[in-house]
């Protein structure tokens, strides 16, 4: 796949990735999980790198659910240290190529040491322009719907809201994604057909792309033809071709 065979006008503003199979790849090689998602780290250094490239104006990695705290104590630790590794061998790219990271989730769960590094590199990343990257981290899409629901009920109890006034955009600023706009294209890696609780709301019109290949695989070719693959779709809100 060409880069060149992509209509530069028509790539997705807003590409989510559920990057999935990190545990299947180790183990098919022999090795222990984390490996896995240590060689993950590089497909989110060539996907992020060339979604900057290509202009890609934002960019949303799931990282980690909520759901992964239950997994064996060793792998969430390497999963943290790995967060907090990448975030620090990161930031020149992140500045070479004007990338803003952002993060949504239950920040407060993780540890100290990641929320710090997080902390420091959304700090020194907050003027960059070219791309947004954000991290999903201790996300979950259900607690960050019952998030909102309880903060609207407060603004509603305490009259800083009227029922009357909920709309649809009102829920988005309630939102942990709130500065980001829907997703229009999302890609999960593994062969897996599931969404587990990411973005349930921001999804609703966005085109979905499932790949056999696993996360640790994936390189900038798999990215370039999910991109292909969204340009051949036609993307109808609900009307019918003729209305387009
Ligand atoms: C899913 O694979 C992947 C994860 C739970 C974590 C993704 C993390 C990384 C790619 C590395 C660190 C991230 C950053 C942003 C530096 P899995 O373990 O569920 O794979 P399996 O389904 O084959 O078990």
């Amino acid at each position: 796949m060409e880069e060149a065979l992509l209509d530069q006008t028509r790539l997705p503003r807003h590409v989510a990735v559920i990057m999935d199979g990190n545990g299947r790849w180790a183990q098919k090689q022999g090795l222990m999980r984390v490996r896995g998602h240590e060689k993950g780290t590089k497909s989110v250094r060539q996907t992020v790198e060339t979604c900057a490239q290509l202009g890609i104006a934002y960019l949303t990695l799931y990282a980690f659910s909520t759901e992964n705290w239950k997994r064996p104590k060793i792998e969430v630790d390497t999963l943290m240290k790995l967060l907090v590794s990448s975030l620090r061998k990161e930031l020149p790219t992140l500045q070479k190529n004007g990338i803003k990271l952002q993060a949504v989730g239950s920040l407060h769960q993780l540890p100290e040491k990641a929320q710090r590094e997080l902390t420091e590199v959304m700090e020194l990343t907050r003027e960059n322009t070219n791309m947004h990257l954000t991290l999903a981290l201790s996300y979950g899409s259900r607690e960050e719907l019952t998030t909102a629901v309880k903060l609207i009920a407060q603004d509603v109890v305490t009259e800083k809201l009227a029922v009357e006034a909920i709309e649809e955009s009102t829920i988005n600023k309630y939102l942990f994604t709130r500065d980001l706009p829907d997703v229009d294209l999302l890609i999960r890696t593994s062969g897996e057909h599931r969404i587990s609780n990411f973005l349930l709301w921001q999804i609703a019109y966005a085109e979905l792309y499932f790949t056999n290949t696993l996360w640790p695989d994936f390189r900038k070719e798999d990215l370039l033809q999910a991109f292909k693959n969204y340009q051949d779709r036609e993307r109808r809100f609900g009307k019918t071709s003729e209305q387009l």
